[in-house]
């Protein structure tokens, strides 16, 4: 089910959840960021884009947008990319130089409807200033988060998702065991090369994000979150090189749990 929350007064959460059988509840967040040239940050999941159209239209007219940055160019984040810029052809698409590169396999962006950045340049929107940044943990080599130089609230992509047991509309509610172990969890699923990390970089990267000091982190797939819960993220995430690593179901598995749906043995 596709809702919407505020996050900020300026910020809208376009929200679903997807539930990953035995393993929990993940969020998949897109954002309105309310300046004065409306920016979208992702467009939701390709299997639902009808829904995110709907609940998108709920808290601005699609037409009103200026900007979608596209912080990478996973199925969760492109969902109604391609809609929306055929619906509204003052819109442009931030992104970067790759995330363009692997468009162009399947649905090219219009290079004249692109604005390219790689992290550390900005984008002026109207009435604020939006510099983009690299996250510590990603999944792509695409991601290119952003960092909102008026409200201060950094939007960091895959990194800090959590799966979770239930997924509330703002991490604070959960429980900092609940946090911790679907952040871990999640990290070592979606980004699974930090087991290979040396840790003193690692270290000096979540410093990176820590000098931000963001008055809120919205992640992708995470409850909106308080910069008071930054250290909170930035440890569990500290945790994650010497976290066992993810190896998923395999073969076998898999016709067990076949097995126990159907009831046929074999
Ligand atoms: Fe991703
Ligand atoms: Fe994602």
């Amino acid at each position: 089910m596709m809702y919407t929350y505020k996050a900020a007064p300026d910020v809208d959460v376009v929200t679903s959840t997807a539930t990953i059988t035995n393993f929990g509840n993940l969020a998949i967040n897109a954002f309105v960021i309310h300046a004065a040239e409306p920016v979208l940050v992702d467009t939701g999941a390709v299997r639902e884009s009808e829904d995110f159209m709907a609940a998108l239209r709920t808290v601005i007219d699609p037409a009103d947008l200026r900007w979608i940055w596209l912080t990478h160019t996973d199925f969760d984040h492109i969902g109604s990319l391609h809609r929306l810029l055929e619906e509204n052809e003052r819109l442009r698409v931030i992104t970067s130089f790759l995330g363009v590169g692997i468009m162009s396999l399947a649905a090219p962006l219009p290079m004249d409807r692109v604005c390219l950045v790689n992290p550390g340049q900005t984008v002026d929107v109207g009435d604020r200033t939006l510099t983009a940044v690299r996250p510590p943990a990603f999944d792509n080599p695409i991601t290119t988060g952003l960092r909102d130089e008026r409200s201060g609230i950094f939007f960091s992509s895959d990194c800090f998702g959590a799966l979770l047991d239930e997924v509330p509309e703002c991490a604070e509610d959960l429980s900092d065991e609940a946090l911790r172990t679907g952040q871990v969890f999640w990290a070592t699923v979606d980004s699974s090369w930090l087991h290979n990390v040396d840790r003193a970089v690692f270290a000096s990267e979540l410093d990176r994000i820590r000098g931000l000091a963001p008055t809120m982190i919205l992640s992708s797939h995470l409850p909106a979150a308080r910069g008071s819960s930054m250290e909170r993220l930035l440890d569990a995430l500290a945790a994650v090189p010497d976290a066992p690593p993810f190896i998923g179901p395999d073969q076998a598995a898999l016709e067990q749990m076949l097995a126990g749906i159907t009831g046929v043995g074999g």
